[in-house]
């Protein structure tokens, strides 16, 4: 097992009427004057907005409202946060929705402490050192932004979708009453369990041995998601399995899965030039590629897919064929992502076949022109990338 920190401080507030104590937590964590930042309209329409806004009066906190997050969260939405939390004197970011409000709140609360423009942050050209505090009720389990340093946003200027992390930016409290996602539909609920157990399998794909404990939550987590999301499928107000889904999804990327090992994350990279081209939603982007990524890498680590096709997908070990194994894994894993909707390569995700100068194109931007290489199982530079991309086409 490798070294490690493992650092996860946020607040998580679950269950039903978990909301009713947003004001108290708001002012727990020192807000006096809230930025409430939500999506394109669920709130609004399950009154879950008015709730939240109806309890932070009642507690004398003052508030605005900014809403409109897309999923692929833009940067023009950020820039319109920035200034309104200058211009207002705001002082805490309560994000009301999935990944997308959540990453824009926390560029938000970067930008507000930096004089430049808030991109450099995503782009590596400046570290910011301060970040609003923010929290979240959420309503989509999924991205795992809840409790995640991660924040991941488009620049629509070159439809550029790029991730930055830092610690300061992690969720200061996160409410989570399964409830508010029965609302949710069912390509929404399949594309968050996709991203969910993808965040464990780019920790999991890994070179790294002696993590037999790591391995067995991995494992076991993504089980679950994958008995629960069948369930959830046939009765989405199933309070039982949407509990399970929801406190997976934050378990998966709260870092939980990755103690004392080297995550991947090349799917994740190939998949967000395909949301920032094709603005695709994320879960659905990843599913589109992993089975290519697994067929292109996995000869170079053959018992770690044996290890994921036996314990988690339950196919049969033949231990006279190691890759014969590996390779049924890799298909049952595309059986499930078909089984609940989701696309398992890009002319399924975007309706059409992708062009050769599109592919071109995200090759480029994901290597930034051959200079960044991706991930660690197999390190992938442009050729393996295009490689990849083709296989998916
Ligand atoms: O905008 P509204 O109207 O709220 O609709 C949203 C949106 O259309 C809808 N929705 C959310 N809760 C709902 C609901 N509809 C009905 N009932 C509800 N209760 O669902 C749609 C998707 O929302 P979004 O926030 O985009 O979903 P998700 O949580 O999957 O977030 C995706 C974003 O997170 C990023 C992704 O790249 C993507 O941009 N990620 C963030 C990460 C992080 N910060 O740690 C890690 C992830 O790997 C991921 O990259
Ligand atoms: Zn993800």
């Amino acid at each position: 097992m490798i070294d490690f920190n493992y650092y996860a401080p946020t607040e998580v507030v679950f269950g039903k009427e978990s909301e009713e104590q947003v004001a108290s937590l708001v002012r727990k964590y020192g807000g006096s004057k809230v930025l409430v930042h939500y999506g394109g309209g669920s709130a609004r329409r399950s009154g879950l907005l008015d709730k939240i806004l109806g309890l932070l009066e009642k507690d004398g906190i003052e508030y605005v409202t900014l809403g409109g997050v897309v999923p692929n969260p833009r940067l023009s939405k950020v820039h319109e946060g920035i200034e309104l939390c200058r211009m207002e004197k705001v002082d805490f970011i309560l994000a009301v929705g999935g990944g997308s409000v959540i990453d824009s709140a926390k560029a938000i609360g970067y930008g507000v402490f930096y004089n430049g423009e808030v991109w450099d942050i995503y782009m590596g050209r400046y570290t910011p050192v301060e970040c609003l505090p923010i929290a979240t009720v959420l309503t989509i389990p999924a991205a795992g932004s809840e409790m995640s340093e991660s924040s991941v946003i488009t620049n629509e200027d070159g439809d550029i979708k790029v991730g930055y992390s830092n610690d300061i930016s992690r969720p200061k409290f996160a409410i989570m009453n399964p409830e508010r996602t029965f609302t949710l539909p069912d390509f929404q609920t399949s594309a968050g369990v996709t991203d969910m157990i993808m965040h464990i399998m780019e920790r999991y794909f890994s070179h790294d041995d002696d993590m037999t404990l790591t391995d067995a939550v991995a494992e076991s987590i993504m089980c679950t998601m994958m008995d629960c999301i069948y369930e959830v499928l046939k009765d989405p107000e199933n309070y039982r399995y949407r509990a399970q889904i929801m406190w997976g999804g934050s378990l998966a990327h709260n870092g939980l899965t990755g103690c004392g090992l080297t995550g991947d994350w090349a799917t994740h990279q190939l998949g967000h030039e395909l949301s920032g081209l094709f603005d695709a939603t994320h879960g659905a982007a990843l599913a589109a590629v992993w089975p290519s990524w697994a067929r292109y890498v996995y000869k170079n680590n053959v018992s770690r897919f044996v290890r994921f096709a036996v314990n988690v997908l339950g196919v049969t070990n033949d231990y006279s064929d190691p890759e014969g194994t590996a390779l049924r894994g890799i298909e049952a894993m595309e059986d499930f992502y078909s089984s609940i909707g989701m696309p398992i390569n890009i002319e399924e995700l975007i309706g059409r076949e992708i062009t050769d100068d599109e592919i071109k194109e995200m090759v480029r931007k994901c290597s930034r022109g051959d200079t960044v290489p991706q991930g660690k199982f197999k390190v992938l530079k442009a050729d393996d990338i295009e490689a990849i991309y083709r296989m998916a086409r």
